[in-house]
């Protein structure tokens, strides 16, 4: 082994033999997940970025950014009104002919895949990689919410008496708000609706305020495969005025919601205090996700986790790398290896194919983390690092440069700095320790394990009160099907998107006795 076990160690022989992660994607019934880990040739770029780059690049130069109308946050309550006139008829569409038609729209997503890249690059600022990852999953969710539905709606019967028939089945709740974030402006766009339809549900879809016009080309896709207008209504505008609007609506049978903690809560409130049902909430939401590396982690295998977990996508991911804890055996030699990488990052342009890291979505983004930032410099120690590459344009705008701090202490971190920033705490003896200290942070999204010692990553995480937990691997990029993904605590309420228990969350349940 390149290195040493430490003071945490536990004998060799019971490092791991073999690879934890067999092939998720080869062995799955369903039909095949077009996302997954990205295929890298030798200098570790993306294969299928550079093998469609031709349409990639002639769709960016033809794709424009729709303009979507704004809102108006007093029509609310009428919107929810037509989405409850259309329930009856969506509702009652069988169920394989809503999924056929969620099929037709993955099949067209599919066709369309460079053009829908463009307006990620465009609109959110996504780079290539991201993009086309990001438009496989969407398509995932199509076909896999699709063929839930078939599923879990058919009607189960149970045994009873004689005399007497006895069935379990699942049906609509009625009306969902579906409100998403930028920084998937499709997939979980996408997949929130998707799961609602495909349900049965009508849907009132509140995409973020910076991304409308990628939620407006979603939806004209969706209604163009024969999805009702008014079974699925875009409505943009401010969450402070129009998502606060439909949450308050009389009518609305869900919740759904990908954001901030802090929002997840706001509306959690709102339909706590409404009048009429006790209205179900989806709350998938941020994390202060960990990587805890033990002395007998691989440096190289810890530092390539590290980089991708942390910074691909500008850090602006939800399952993004927060807090690395790395044991002080083996720290100077990861932290010296991660400023070499993180020094060839190629930052900036996202149209630019060579482009690693793009920049934040937006000036306030930009601000915050710029602030956080200057709060870490007061009491955080730089690693060393050469600056990362950036190429002078006009979409570099934004741009915050990869970079990670040594901070005293797990508590040090207490809020999700969103964007491509890793601070980093070293630790020594019991391992258990540290996940309780991470435990106490209160979120639960991702968690990252770097070890060779089998029982010592098990144990780990079985300790995690965490919802997606990743072994000797990077932290993000779950596959539909393959890692349903969501979090506990500050994380969110669960059911975990792209699992096989996410659609019953919108389905209410019948029993149906009939004395025959
Ligand atoms: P945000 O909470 O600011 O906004 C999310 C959505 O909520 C937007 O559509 C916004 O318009 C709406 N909104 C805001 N205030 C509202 C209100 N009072 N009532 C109703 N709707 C309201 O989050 P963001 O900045 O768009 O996204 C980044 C956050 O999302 C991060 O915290 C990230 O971790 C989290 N996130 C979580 C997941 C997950 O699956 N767990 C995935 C992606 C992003
Ligand atoms: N599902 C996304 C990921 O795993 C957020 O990175």
């Amino acid at each position: 082994f390149v290195n040493q076990l430490g003071d945490d160690g536990v004998p060799v022989d019971q490092l791991l033999a073999s690879p934890l992660h067999a092939s998720p994607v080869s062995s799955l019934p369903l039909p095949p997940l077009l996302y997954g880990p990205a295929r890298r040739n030798s200098e570790g770029v993306d294969l299928t970025v550079t093998t469609m780059r031709a349409p990639l690049l002639a769709a960016l130069a033809t794709t424009s950014v729709p303009v979507v109308p704004l809102f108006d946050a007093s029509r609310a309550e009428p919107a929810v009104a037509q989405a409850l006139r259309a329930l009856p008829a969506w509702r009652g569409t069988p169920v394989a002919q809503r999924a056929a038609r969620l099929r037709h729209a993955a099949d067209a997503l599919q066709a369309e895949l460079p053009r829908f890249c463009a307006l990620l690059v465009k609109e959110a600022f996504k780079t290539w990689g991201d993009a086309v990852a990001e438009v496989r999953e969407a398509v995932d969710f199509l076909r896999y919410y699709a063929d839930e539905a078939e599923r879990i709606m058919q009607p189960v019967a149970l045994p009873g008496p004689t005399g007497e028939s006895n069935e379990l089945r699942l049906v609509a709740r009625g009306p969902w708000v579906c409100i998403s974030p930028w920084n998937f402006p499709l997939a979980i766009f996408m997949g929130q609706v998707a799961a609602a339809l495909a349900t049965g549900n009508t849907v009132l879809a509140k995409p973020a305020e910076q991304t409308p016009g990628v939620a407006l080309e979603a939806v004209k896709l969706l209604h163009a495969v024969g999805v009702p207008a008014d079974a699925l209504q875009l409505l943009h505008g401010p969450g402070e005025t129009v998502g606060a609007a439909l949450v308050a609506a009389p009518g609305v049978a869900g919740v759904v919601f990908t954001g901030s903690t802090q929002v997840a809560k706001i509306i959690h409130r709102a339909l706590a205090a409404k009048d009429g049902p006790i209205v179900p909430l989806i709350a998938e939401t941020g994390g202060i996700n960990a990587m805890v590396v033990d002395s007998s982690a691989l440096p190289e295998q810890v530092v390539d986790a590290v980089v991708q977990s942390a910074f691909r996508s500008a850090g602006q991911r939800c399952s993004a790398l927060r807090l690395l804890c790395v044991h002080e055996g083996i720290a100077d030699g990861v932290i010296e290896m991660l400023g070499g990488a993180v020094a060839e990052l190629a930052g900036g342009d996202p149209a630019l194919l060579a482009t690693d890291v793009g920049p934040l979505i937006d000036a306030e983004a930009f601000d915050t983390v710029a602030r956080a930032v200057d709060a870490l410099a007061a009491h955080g120690r730089p690693i060393d690092a050469s600056p990362v590459a950036v190429p002078a344009t006009t979409h570099s705008a934004n741009f915050i440069a990869p970079q990670a701090f040594e901070v005293p202490s797990i508590e040090h971190v207490r809020n999700e700095i969103f964007g491509p920033v890793l601070q980093i705490v070293r630790w020594s003896g019991d391992p258990a320790t540290v996940v309780e200290r991470i435990n106490a942070l209160g979120y639960g999204l991702t968690f990252g394990i770097q070890t060779r010692i089998d029982s010592r990553a098990m144990a780990m995480a079985a300790q995690a009160h965490i919802g997606n937990v990743y072994v000797n691997r990077n932290t993000i990029g779950a596959v539909v099907g393959v890692q349903p993904f969501g979090g506990e605590g500050l994380s969110g309420t669960g059911p975990k998107a792209g699992g096989p228990h996410y659609l019953y969350r919108f389905c209410a349940e019948q029993t149906l006795t009939i004395n025959t």
